[in-house]
């Protein structure tokens, strides 16, 4: 009798787990009606935010970029990247039309976490510090003509209100940063003091958003290139538009009649957007609640923290792993989105990788194949929902530029440069965001919209720019 009490109890609880998936799977469906309604609402969101300042969730920040890389650009430039946990310096020796890029170096350095929201002073002193020690090594292949001042494509990826090209407030932090006397100050200016306060000459010419500098990087390789996404620790999307279409704009036409707008999507928010409890808990226990919550529900930073919410409850309603909740359960972040990758992508018959990764992180052992099937399926739901709600932000931008459909059987084609290690690393995760933006598209669109990877786009882009924004052209040019 013992025997069989103790199925009945385990298979009841293998019922309760079950439950709890299929109500999360159910939350987070996305039928394909449903992402049309998310793409309609980012056009409409697009409309609104570039009508008038405030005007929608979506920021649609001017980036004072009105014209994009040709290939002409000349000289050494150097370009620093700001955005994640960690940030890059790079150089490169542009060689105008015939040279391209002739030779380019990049270091990555970590950002201790502590620096993250800690003040402004130190961030800035730190990342200066690391600049000047990688200036210090400039050797052979890289020059800059006597008596000229280095410059510098400075990448910032957080929203900026830009009063220039090369200067622009703090709007707020996001992914994880919190730095509260930085808000509202001119980065420019931040990262200009701390260079002279260590002796560092160098001027910035140029401060961009990450889509900025990967849609400029994508166009370098690409002329078709209009608009570029991060997939990353963050998400969000940058594309050209006309500047007649952003009444909100009061300074001159742009000779080109382009101007680059940073959307901020990462912001974007629907009631169409399909959430559920975990995700509403999530973003009130975050540093930025009721913020960014497009960003919340498909970027890196927060994926694999959804998953961990789930596989908690299940171990506290239905004690999925075992009588007591696993302690490590309880971190939040402890489950990261390239574990919950490497758990997804799992071939193995008895799913190896998914008992590994429970036991090195979490500390759970002894999973049966049934639960880390289950796990597996979690992950897809999770994984699936961020990827086809980016696909649909996708055909958002794309209804707006009026290129979701083929014109008097005229095939322009659309290139969208896109990057971030969610992108880059997680297969499943862009090769379901591809092939969504194809079924929204139907197949005759689809061949005339190509989504390329610019590898490290937002680097060369930033320097690119620097380039085209250097104090020293108009003296060359006349
Ligand atoms: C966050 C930032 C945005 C950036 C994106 C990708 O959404 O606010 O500026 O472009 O992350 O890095």
């Amino acid at each position: 009798a013992l025997v069989v009490r103790r199925r009945m109890k385990s298979t009841g609880r293998w019922a309760r787990a079950v439950a709890i998936l299929k109500e999360m799977e159910e939350k987070c469906g996305t039928p394909i009606g449903k992402l049309r309604q998310v793409a309609d609402a980012m056009t409409v969101e697009m409309h609104a935010g570039l009508a008038s300042e405030g005007g929608s969730k979506l920021k649609m920040l001017i980036s004072y970029v009105d014209n994009l890389p040709t290939g002409d650009e000349k000289g050494l430039f150097y370009a620093l990247d700001l955005g994640g946990t960690n940030f890059r310096v790079l150089r490169v020796q542009l060689g105008g039309r015939e040279g391209r890029v002739v030779k380019q170096e990049f270091e990555e350095v970590s950002i201790p976490p502590h620096l993250m929201t800690g003040s402004s002073h130190e961030l800035f002193d730190y990342i200066a510090a690391a600049l000047a020690k990688f200036v210090a090594t400039e050797g052979e292949g890289f020059h800059v003509s006597p008596g000229r001042q280095r410059e510098l494509g400075f990448t910032f990826s957080f929203p900026v209100r830009q009063t220039s090209i090369a200067s622009g407030d703090l709007i707020k932090w996001t992914k994880g940063f919190s730095i509260e006397d930085t808000v509202g100050e001119d980065v420019v200016g931040e990262l200009t003091k701390a260079m002279e306060r260590i002796g560092l000459d160098m001027r910035v010419a140029a401060l961009v958003n990450d889509t900025i500098g990967t849609l400029a990087g994508g166009r370098y390789h690409n002329k078709d290139a209009i608009a570029a996404v991060i997939l990353g620790t963050g998400t969000n999307a940058a594309y050209v538009e006309r500047a007649h279409a952003i009444p909100k704009w009061h300074g001159l036409l742009p000779k080109s009649g382009e101007m680059v707008i940073n959307m901020e999507w990462g912001n974007f928010r629907s009631s169409h957007l399909p959430l559920t409890e975990y995700d509403e808990a999530l973003d009130t226990e975050s540093l930025n609640p009721g913020e960014q919550i497009f960003e919340k529900i498909i970027s890196g930073m927060y994926l694999g923290e959804i998953v961990r919410r789930v596989l908690c409850r299940m171990a506290e309603e239905a004690n999925f792993f075992g009588d007591t909740v696993p302690p490590k359960l309880k971190i939040p972040f402890i489950l990261r989105t390239p574990h919950m990758s490497a758990m997804h992508h799992d071939t193995s018959p008895d799913l190896r990788v998914v008992g590994k990764k429970l036991k090195d992180i979490l500390e759970i052992s002894n999973t049966s194949l049934k639960m880390r099937k289950l796990v597996v399926e979690l992950c897809d739901i999770v994984a699936t929902r961020g990827a086809r709600l980016s696909a649909a932000g996708i055909v958002g931008i794309l209804k707006k530029l009026g290129r979701d459909t083929v014109r008097d059987g005229e095939k322009q084609k659309s290139v969208i440069a896109l990057d971030g290690g969610l992108f880059e690393h997680y297969t499943k995760f862009s090769a379901c965001m591809q092939s969504t933006v194809k079924e929204l598209l139907g197949e005759e669109v689809s061949e005339t919209v190509v989504i390329e990877h610019s590898n490290d786009g937002s680097g060369i882009g930033a320097a690119l720019l620097a380039a085209s924004h250097s104090q020293y052209l108009e003296v060359e040019e006349s």
